[in-house]
């Protein structure tokens, strides 16, 4: 039996809606969120307001890619029932919070993350003639917001997002030092897979076009993993491979790992070819992925079941969100 003491425990997480999840979502945080709803109370947030950041510009997609993501989410085993799955733009008390946590911490620190510097240069923002965005530049100072207006005690979430949980803490630290203890200390905790390779061997992901989707179907993964990087340096089907170098190893090893083994084998004695172990990887992930597949299918036959979920979901969000407002103004003396 799950003790009490750690349900007590709050969680939220989230991410900014860019449509279907792909295997690199799923291994780092889907998987991890699926896990972690049983022993904690858990938020899970569409940061719809973060997509703005970067992509003012794209707005007509947002209610499409919240949709989809929401569907990948509950089909891979978030359960609405368990845990509160809610839209960041439907709950303005985030933004209230925003505003008021903005005073407490300085452009500097903020010009400082590390995160920031690094979309800094893969997206060229510096060199375009506008520059970063003042909304951009407080990029963490609305995920402390997030987190902090549900008291959450950890954070699941990727590497690249610990700095925003070391900003989140220094603000929460600053609030309560300064008006009294309203906000835990958050944690942040890193998923295990965190790099998961797409088909060329980099890391998976949307933009580089390497990406297999929960979503796709048994034969569009058969041909996308046709295009997947092998072994390099195993040129001829009668050459050992060398699985530590092969991606396709690496999805065995995740999708089917009572097998690896015995690929492990074939492939290092040239028992069986790339051609024929891309199939059966390919026929693994799409097993391993069937469930997924039909719980989509039997969601979007319902019409408005998505909707529906994101509703109920924002109202417990909203009432958790509107006491711990009312505990703020309080204590800040203000609205
Ligand atoms: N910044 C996160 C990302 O890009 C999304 C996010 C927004 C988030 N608010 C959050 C994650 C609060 C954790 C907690 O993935
Ligand atoms: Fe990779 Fe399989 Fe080819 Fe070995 S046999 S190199 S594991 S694809």
């Amino acid at each position: 039996m799950t003790p009490v003491t750690t349900k007590q425990q709050i969680i939220l997480s989230g991410n900014r809606p860019t449509g279907r999840l792909h295997l690199g979502n799923y291994t780092g945080a889907l998987e991890n969120w699926v896990a972690l709803q049983q022993d904690y109370r858990c938020y899970f947030m569409v940061a719809d307001w973060h997509v703005l950041t970067t992509d003012y510009e794209h707005t007509p997609q947002i209610p499409d890619n919240t949709r989809e993501m929401v569907l990948d989410w509950i089909s891979a085993g978030l359960d609405p029932e368990t845990s509160t799955i809610f839209v960041q733009s439907h709950i303005k008390e985030h933004a209230e919070l925003y505003l008021l946590l903005a005073m407490l911490i300085s452009t500097a620190r903020l010009e400082r993350n590390p995160t920031l510097k690094e979309q800094v240069r893969d997206l060229k923002i510096d060199e375009g003639e506008e520059g970063m965005s003042y909304g951009h530049l407080g990029y963490p100072v609305l995920q402390a917001a997030d987190i902090l207006i549900y008291r959450a005690h950890v954070v699941p979430v990727g590497e690249d997002q610990l700095p925003h949980i070391e900003i989140t803490r220094e603000i929460a630290r600053k609030f309560n030092r300064l008006y009294g203890e309203v906000f835990p200390i958050p944690d942040g905790k890193l998923t295990k897979f965190a790099r998961f390779p797409g088909l060329d061997g980099r890391r998976m992901s949307k933009s580089l076009g390497n990406t297999i989707e929960l979503a796709d179907s048994p034969e569009t993964i058969q041909t996308k993993i046709k295009t997947a990087f092998t072994d390099p340096q195993r040129k001829r089907r009668q050459d050992p491979g060398r699985p530590e170098y092969c991606l396709i190893y690496t999805y065995w090893q995740k999708f089917q790992p009572l097998t690896a083994p015995e690929i492990y084998e074939a492939c290092t004695t040239a028992k069986i070819g790339c051609v024929e172990c891309k199939q059966r990887v390919g026929q693994a992930i799409a097993d391993y992925l069937a469930p997924l597949r039909e719980k989509r299918k039997a969601l979007e036959a319902k019409p408005g079941a998505m909707e529906e979920v994101i509703h109920a979901g924002d109202a417990k969000a909203r009432a958790a969100a509107v006491e711990t407002m009312t505990e703020v103004r309080e204590r800040m003396h203000i609205g």
